[in-house]
């Protein structure tokens, strides 16, 4: 039997949340390990945002958060700020830019974010077990967590195994196990800032594989305003990973090709060049291929200066809201994140502290919090994980 190493802290998973966690309550004195079963801390990290790392968003609110609880987020993110985390960066003298709509990017490398987060760590003198699978999680007064042949012992537990998005690159389901375990319930996870897969229907927009347009994507009163891209299996883009996390299986979501193009421009243009067919008009505004498929779906043989206005208008309208019906997504192999996870009813909002487990702790993306797309799930993770390192160090 092997000697029961003693912590103050034990966290499982060294991703983005683990690691603030880490670093938060190392240098606030605690003795910290970190465990998880990849061999190197914050895969996800390396390779996020095409591998500059969007790290945080400076328009982060409350609002740009799913959940089954809407206010849950409020409390961790009003305490972490996306200036916080910036600071962080700052000091470390990593160059970082603005690429769009408040998404702050690494100039160099993700690699940047994960050295100083592990730089940070380092400073702490937090302790890795990495490559190290975990067999069993036990609580007698203190939790026991057993793993690769060890067995280490904490009064506190932070849970930050993530979600199961990308299972290839170690991603699991642990945490809701382990949340099950303890008593806590489980929102049914599902994949989100996912791509979408279409059906034999829509066989001529699969043809447009690689072909990307600026579009409004909507559905009900959730609406997205950036580029859809086809692909061979469907549809992709920022608009349309966006618009995935509030998608259910059934449901058709609607695209808006021509945004900027007041409602009736079809008339307008018919009186501007009457011979012009539609296919010649859409190609004005859009990529050639895609106008020629949207023109040969809408079939109109006339060209515009003897198409009656309301012919015109029903078109415009339809290009204004085109339906798409998926048939699924790329599931979790391909979706950035997890829409649900470990319910937030059990959980304190404060402190990311189990309510009837005290010392037991889940923050990042294994709690029932998913952030839009464009940096705003890196700024769920630190703020989760510092929400629970200061609850410990303040205990
Ligand atoms: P995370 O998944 O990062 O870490 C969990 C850790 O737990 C991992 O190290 C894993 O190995 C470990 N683990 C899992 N199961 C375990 C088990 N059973 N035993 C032991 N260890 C276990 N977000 C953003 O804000 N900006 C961006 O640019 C991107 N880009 C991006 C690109 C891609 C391709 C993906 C897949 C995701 C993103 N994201 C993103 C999302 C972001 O990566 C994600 O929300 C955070 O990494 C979540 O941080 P966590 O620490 O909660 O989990």
């Amino acid at each position: 039997m092997p000697q029961t190493e003693q912590y103050d802290v034990i966290i499982l998973g060294a991703g983005a949340a683990g690691l603030m966690a880490a670093l938060t309550t190392g240098q606030r004195g605690q003795k910290v390990l970190v465990v998880d079963h990849a061999d190197k801390a914050g895969k996800k990290i390396l390779i996020s945002g095409g591998g500059r790392c969007n790290f945080t968003n400076i328009h982060t609110t409350p609002e740009r958060f799913l959940s089954s609880n809407r206010h849950f987020m409020k409390s961790a993110l009003s305490r972490y700020t996306p200036q916080d985390f910036l600071q962080m960066v700052q000091a470390h003298g990593i160059a970082w830019h603005e690429k769009t709509l408040g998404q702050l990017f690494c100039d160099g490398s993700a690699r940047e974010i994960l050295a100083m987060l592990l730089d940070e760590c380092n400073r702490g003198g937090v302790k890795f077990a990495l490559g190290q699978g975990i067999t069993r999680v036990s609580h007698d007064g203190k939790y026991t967590v057993h793993f690769g042949g060890r067995q280490a012992q904490a009064p506190a537990l932070v849970v930050a195994t993530g979600g199961p998005s990308i299972p290839k690159m170690g991603a699991s389901g642990f945490a809701f196990d382990l949340a099950r375990q303890f008593g806590l319930k489980v929102v049914e996870p599902r994949p989100a800032l996912v791509p979408f897969t279409l059906g034999p229907d829509e066989i001529m927009f699969r043809n447009l594989s690689g072909v990307a347009t600026d579009v409004i994507a909507s559905l009900g009163k959730v609406s997205f305003r950036e580029a859809a891209l086809f692909t061979h299996k469907g549809l992709s883009g920022p608009a349309i990973l966006q618009i995935s996390s509030y998608w259910r299986p059934g449901q058709t979501i609607h695209l808006n090709f021509l945004p900027d193009l007041p409602p009736d421009w079809l008339i307008e243009r018919k009186k501007d060049a009457p011979r012009k067919g539609l296919k010649s008009a859409l190609a004005a505004h859009l990529p050639e291929r895609l106008a020629t498929a949207l023109a040969e779906r809408i079939g109109l043989a006339t060209a515009l200066g003897i198409t009656p206005d309301k012919r015109l208008h029903d078109i415009s309208a339809h290009l204004a809201k085109w339906p798409f019906t998926p048939t699924g997504t790329e599931g979790f192999a391909k979706a950035e994140v997890t829409v649900g996870g470990v319910s937030t009813d059990g959980l304190s909002s404060r402190t990311m502290e189990a309510k009837q487990q005290p010392g037991l702790y889940f923050i990042g993306e294994s709690v029932d919090v998913t952030g839009w797309l464009g940096g705003y799930n890196f700024q769920w993770a630190w703020a989760s994980g510092f929400a629970a390192a200061e609850a410990i160090t303040s205990a």
